[in-house]
């Protein structure tokens, strides 16, 4: 297959997918508001520049996305990695909890978990129905539904996004050429159902991998997704991201992904604290997550309504946190931050 061609497809099928999310979310909320009329409008309209500028931050993401993978950096292959059997399976499962979901928010019933989820034990900031997520992060149906839901949230470009980490990861782990890359360490903090992973072993084939989450089921799904891929399985760990369960320097490179907007402000210090007790002096840590208002003043109004439309008790919070201040008075140093599309990006390193 052409350079070219490969280019085209890829395009082709990111725009669709682009496409078929507006019209899922069009849809979904005129069918909402026939059943259940809004009573009063909690958002505000749109700048008219927001959309044009939304599509030219997504040309810019995919070809940057594109670029990484024409220039070797993970294979092309990743580009169109979607599993069509989930589509299928749990597309229509969206539509089919929509209407307990549409109740829940009518309700403001925002903390709901069925009776037979086992919810001892987890912090209370976690036990949430964050996006008024059926169970929260707590049952299999919830994982099974997750990836499909955060890809229609993010048009399309959730996995995209998660690339984004994959250039500066690898060009920081170049620091420790020394060893080999069987010995390179790398830890996914709030990993989820694994989506980060696998691109990390596509782009990392020999290095030891390791994922940790809160979520049970979340982790079960992931062990599903990265068992079906050649190489090493990454070792998965349950666990509070608060207290990391992993010995003091032990890895060459950190990432999280979409963690830091769900979490309190004071827990976002300490997770970033322990982020830094377990990464090597010379290694990094690549954070992920929601631009913040600094970045993205003319999103002001997108990023006001989010927490409206969604449920994300702590994004107000987020979006001026001064998450650089925080990497700092952790001990990181050397803090670069990009932006692409609707993501941010920070990328600190521990001192040598
Ligand atoms: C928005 S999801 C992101 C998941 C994944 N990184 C991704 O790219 O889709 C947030 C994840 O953080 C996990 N999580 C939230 N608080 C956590 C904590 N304190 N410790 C560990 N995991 C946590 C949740 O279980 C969930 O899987």
């Amino acid at each position: 297959m052409s350079d070219n061609f490969t280019k085209l497809a890829y395009e082709t099928v990111q725009q669709s997918q682009s496409y078929f999310a507006v019209a899922h979310k069009t849809i979904s909320s005129r069918l909402r508001s026939l059943v259940d009329p809004p009573v009063e409008q909690k958002t505000k309209p749109l700048p008219p520049q927001v959309l044009q500028e939304m599509q030219q931050r997504l040309n810019r993401l995919m070809e940057a996305d594109w670029s990484d993978a024409e220039r070797g950096l993970y294979p092309a292959s990743l580009l169109f990695d979607r599993s069509w059997s989930d589509f299928f399976l749990y597309y229509p499962a969206i539509w089919l909890d929509f209407p307990q979901m549409w109740e829940r928010v009518k309700q403001k019933r925002y903390q709901e978990f069925s009776p037979e989820i086992e919810t001892e034990g987890y912090p209370g900031y976690y036990l949430q129905n964050f996006h008024y997520q059926t169970d929260g992060y707590l049952s299999e149906m919830s994982a099974n539904l997750y990836d499909l839901q955060v890809e229609l949230l993010f048009n399309g470009t959730a996995d995209a996004m998660r690339r984004r980490i994959l250039a500066p990861l690898k060009q920081g782990l170049t620091g420790f050429s020394g060893i080999s890359p069987r010995q390179i360490r790398v830890l996914d903090v709030a990993c989820g159902t694994g989506r980060t992973l696998k691109f990390l072993r596509g782009t990392l084939p020999l290095a030891s991998l390791y994922g940790m989450d809160l979520s049970p089921a979340y982790l079960r799904k992931a062990n599903q997704l990265l068992s079906e891929i050649p190489g090493e399985l990454p070792q998965l760990l349950q666990g509070n991201a608060e207290e990391l369960p992993y010995l003091d320097n032990y890895f060459h490179g950190v990432t999280s992904v979409f963690l830091f907007h769900e979490l309190p402000g004071g827990v976002r210090q300490r997770v970033i604290n322990e982020c830094f007790r377990v990464t090597q002096p010379g290694g990094l840590l690549i954070i992920c997550d929601s631009i913040q208002l600094s970045d993205a003043p003319e999103f002001k109004v997108m990023m006001e309504n989010f927490p409206a439309i969604f449920h994300e008790p702590y994004y107000k919070n987020y979006i001026s946190d001064d998450l650089v201040g925080r990497l700092e008075s952790a001990g990181f140093t050397n803090i670069e931050s990009q932006v692409y599309f609707m993501s941010k990006y920070l990328i600190a390193r521990k001192p040598a």
